[in-house]
């Protein structure tokens, strides 16, 4: 495998799932830290108030990611770190901490991709609706514009929203993740105003001046039908609808799937005149986060044993190849910018002895997603970069702490960082591909 010199080579995390420090220096609640506080949300009763102590041990953290040999860290910022309750004052030392990182980034030789959103919204903000209300659009622009004045000038990317379907549906019609909503109108209007602020936000950023490459991270995988029947083909069309083409066709075509909107009804989104266009705003990149593909049956659900493949932790199936079929089908079917695999990464059970974390299923993991990239780039896609998910254990929402995804462990009662072998891998293999000059 061999990839070319400019290719962007990473690791990823977000500022929820490893930060702590929840009501530290002037930090406002996020809807996380309130949702985590319900009884019987969270598989392990925990919460972020001490995530991986990041808030503390950035420096040394840093560190540990140059040691890696990595080009870039893509991290989000927490919003109610830096503008507490998302529309009164800011807050210095939330501002100072994110500049601290970025500058320690670039003083290593990495470069800073940053994420707007990556699901903590301020929790006063949910108090007046939240992502339905639309006036959260104009918060959110006003928080990338003080994002943009403080760290603009030294960010290489600035994505708006990490994963907007997880946000509406997981959020807001499932329940099953902040701020635990169960209603489809509501998801589907979060959805809508996500969207919209997100092209509202790149327009600000390109007015102000921003250099950063501008895109947003969607999570997608191919959808397949269960078995050949008429039926299962036609959920998977929904399905397909529903999680890919509702924010695809709007991002590319300015417009919403017909059939997702029919089958909506009256759930469909309340849309302004000028919205579909905002949306649509040119990007330059898109991040694209992959761990599986999706099988779609009309009848029982699919289960995922009789898939023959390996299934990770989390019982999602090892399904490379669904990577390359995904990017390529990005390519084929939208006027895509330079596609990015900003999340990539397997939870395994990990197991560290004598200071060693022999995970061969995540590595193996890892090394085929990876060659699954390649193939997508014989085939004619334009990539910029890969990173995985995660650089080290953390706080997986719903389920806890029980869930690794992490190249790093991290033993959270000392909160000791220990690379296993899937970090010993991609250093070794980023070597190689710097003496092969990429
Ligand atoms: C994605 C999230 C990321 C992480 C991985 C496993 O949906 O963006 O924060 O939880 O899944």
């Amino acid at each position: 495998m061999h990839f070319p010199p400019n290719f962007v080579w990473g690791v990823a995390t977000s500022a929820f799932q490893i930060e702590g420090a929840s009501a530290e220096d002037g930090k406002g609640p996020s809807i996380w830290d309130t949702f985590c506080r319900q009884p019987g949300v969270i598989a392990d009763g925990s919460n972020g108030d001490i995530g991986c102590d990041h808030y503390h041990r950035w420096e040394a953290d840093l560190d540990m990611i140059a040691g890696l040999g990595v080009d870039a860290y893509r991290f989000s910022v927490s919003w109610p770190r830096v503008r507490p309750t998302g529309s009164g004052d800011w807050n210095e030392a939330g501002l100072a901490f994110y500049e601290r990182l970025v500058d320690g980034l670039l003083a290593r030789g990495i470069q800073p991709y940053l994420t707007l959103n990556h699901w903590d919204l301020p929790d006063a903000l949910q108090a007046g609706g939240g992502w339905a209300n639309r006036d959260t659009v104009a918060r959110f622009v006003e928080y990338a514009l003080g994002l943009h004045a403080r760290l603009g000038d030294r960010v290489v990317s600035i994505a708006t929203h990490n994963e907007p379907w997880v946000m509406a549906h997981l959020g807001h019609d499932a329940g099953v993740f902040a701020p635990g909503i169960k209603n489809r109108r509501t998801a589907i209007q979060v959805s809508h105003h996500l969207l919209l602020s997100h092209g509202l936000a790149l327009q600000a950023l390109r007015a102000a001046g921003s250099k950063a490459r501008l895109g947003i991270v969607l999570n997608l995988s191919p959808m397949h039908a269960a078995t050949d029947s008429a039926a299962d083909r036609a959920k998977m069309t929904l399905e397909d609808g529903q999680l890919l083409r509702w924010y695809l066709d709007p991002l590319f075509k300015a417009s919403y799937p017909q059939d997702v909107l029919e089958q909506l009804g009256d759930d469909a989104p309340t849309v302004e005149a000028g919205d579909m266009a905002h949306i649509a705003t040119a990007m330059d990149f898109m991040g694209v986060n992959y761990y599986s593909r999706s099988v779609v049956s009309a009848g029982e659900p699919w289960d995922v044993n009789s898939s023959g493949r390996e299934i990770t932790d989390m019982g999602w199936e090892v399904y490379p190849e669904g990577l390359t079929e995904l990017l390529v089908r990005l390519h084929r079917d939208y006027p895509v910018p330079p596609l990015f695999v900003t999340e990539n990464g397997g939870a395994f059970k990990d197991e560290l002895v004598d200071g060693r974390v022999h995970d061969e299923g995540r590595t193996r993991y890892i090394a085929e997603h990876i060659e699954a990239v390649a193939e997508a780039m014989r085939q004619g896609v334009n990539m910029g970069g890969y990173m995985v998910w995660s650089l080290m254990d953390n706080f997986e929402w719903a389920s806890g702490y029980e869930k690794r995804f992490g190249i790093v462990h991290v033993d959270y009662a000392s909160q000791q960082r220990t690379l296993k072998d899937s970090a010993r891998w991609y250093q070794h293999f980023l070597q190689q591909q710097k003496q092969q000059g990429g």
